[in-house]
């Protein structure tokens, strides 16, 4: 039997882009990855590249226009009915985590171009165009939000020197990717006539499903700083040495990370993180003379960030001064807390509450790729339920009930928007 004809004529339950049909390519997306058994899918790997292969397809499938600009992001686009109309961009990313889940970033590139399959004939009063960042996570290079800034015309030419664990600089990774490192840095990426940007994404925490909705509404997105302190100490023999004459570098920089636990704990809302370390000469025997490890810091307010950042530095220095060892901190990366447009916010509660479910809104403490974007237009973004608020995790999963009550709320969004809203 025909699927029920969409008012925009196009089949509402085409199964290819039905709920059940995103979570099926999401699993055949998953198995573009570094290694079999996990999903590692870092920016400008030859797993990058094929999920890219995977992509593009489907997004020409659905009616867009496929594109690959110069930061590696695919780009599908449909066309408004009229040339120079405005564009509203939809996007999320398609890079991992270390052995992540197959939902974070990849969930609202494929419901966003779902949409476009369900609205191709909608003739909507815009250009709407789906952006599958490839690179969020900034787990690779110590950048992040390459894509994202690009789009926005934010993307400093100095992240091209920016070196990965074996010593390859982003612009040699872009040009063995088929890229052109100077198109990006001369801002060539830069997304033009965009007057507003949605994102959907998992909510990678325990609200919705503690509230027992399948959606929210993000209010602001929580500010976050990301540093690497490398403390330097003095090499020496484990055995001889006395413990009141060591320069420690491993033992101060233990010291240092649990000042930053205590401090984020006695702080409300701030979080701090250390997820990567390293100690040379990193042998039994040997007392460690250095020790670099990761500092992520966030907060839902940029005072409150600040405050909790001068605390820890202040306990860093401390704690420097009485191991004798010395502490050099730089910033890799900085994104102040960013709110959520309030008439976009106030489109995806409209459609929620048409759907018959109230509407919850909330922050969200994962950066995003609209975070970046904000810079360029006003942004809004969508929250999915996932079980147990588990993320950046093989765990991580969404249930096709909440994906296909997204799509809808999505649609319903898509459907109302009106650019004349955003364009002054
Ligand atoms: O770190 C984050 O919040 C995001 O997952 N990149
Ligand atoms: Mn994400
Ligand atoms: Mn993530």
């Amino acid at each position: 039997m025909p699927g029920v004809e969409h008012p925009s004529g196009t089949a509402l339950n085409d199964p290819a882009w039905s709920a059940a049909g995103i979570l099926e390519k999401l699993d055949r997306l998953a198995t573009c990855t570094e290694r079999s058994g996990e999903i590692t899918r870092l920016f400008l790997t030859p797993e990058h590249a094929r999920a890219i292969d995977m992509l593009r397809p489907w997004m020409q499938k659905a009616g867009l226009q496929t594109s690959l600009d110069s930061s590696g992001t695919l780009i599908g686009t449909l066309p408004a009915a009229s040339p120079g109309a405005p564009k509203l961009l939809l996007g999320s990313h398609i890079d991992t985590v270390g052995n992540a889940g197959r939902y974070d970033g990849c969930l609202g590139v494929l419901i966003g171009i779902a949409l476009a399959a369900r609205l191709r004939h909608a003739r909507l009063p815009y250009t709407l165009q789906i952006r599958a960042f490839g690179d969020e996570e900034g787990v690779r290079f110590p950048v992040t939000l390459t894509g994202a800034h690009a789009t926005a015309g934010t993307f400093s030419p100095d992240w091209l020197s920016a070196q990965d664990a074996e010593g390859a600089t982003l612009a040699e990774a872009l040009e063995k990717f088929g890229l052109d490192p100077k198109a990006l840095a001369a801002g060539a990426c830069k997304a033009a006539g965009a007057f507003a940007y949605l994102e959907i994404h998992i909510e990678q925490g325990p609200v919705l499903e503690a509230a027992n909705l399948p959606v929210g509404v993000v209010s602001a997105i929580n500010g976050a700083a990301r540093w690497e302190l490398k403390v330097t100490g003095k090499a020496g023999h484990a055995g001889t040495v006395p413990m009141t004459q060591r320069q420690d570098a491993l033992a101060a920089a233990a010291a240092m990370i649990l000042a930053a636990q205590r401090i984020a704990t006695g702080r409300p809302d701030v979080v701090a993180t250390t997820g990567r370390i390293a100690v040379s000469p990193s042998a039994t025997n040997v007392i460690p003379g250095e020790c670099i490890f990761s500092l992520d810091l966030r907060a839902p307010d940029n005072d409150m960030r600040d405050a909790a950042e001068q605390e820890i530095f202040a306990a860093f220095r401390q704690t420097a001064e009485a191991t004798a060892t010395t502490l050099a901190a730089t910033r890799l990366h900085a994104a102040p807390a960013t709110g959520c447009d309030p008439r976009l916010q106030a489109c995806l509660a409209d459609a929620i509450t048409a759907a018959g479910l109230p509407v919850l809104r909330l922050p969200s403490g994962a950066g995003h790729d609209a975070m970046a974007i904000a810079s360029l237009c006003p942004i809004g973004m969508l929250f999915v339920r996932c079980a147990g608020g588990i993320s950046h995790h093989p765990d991580e999963s969404v249930s096709e009930s909440d994906v296909a009550i997204a799509l809808d709320v999505m649609t319903a969004t898509l459907r109302h928007i009106d650019p004349a809203d955003f364009i002054s």
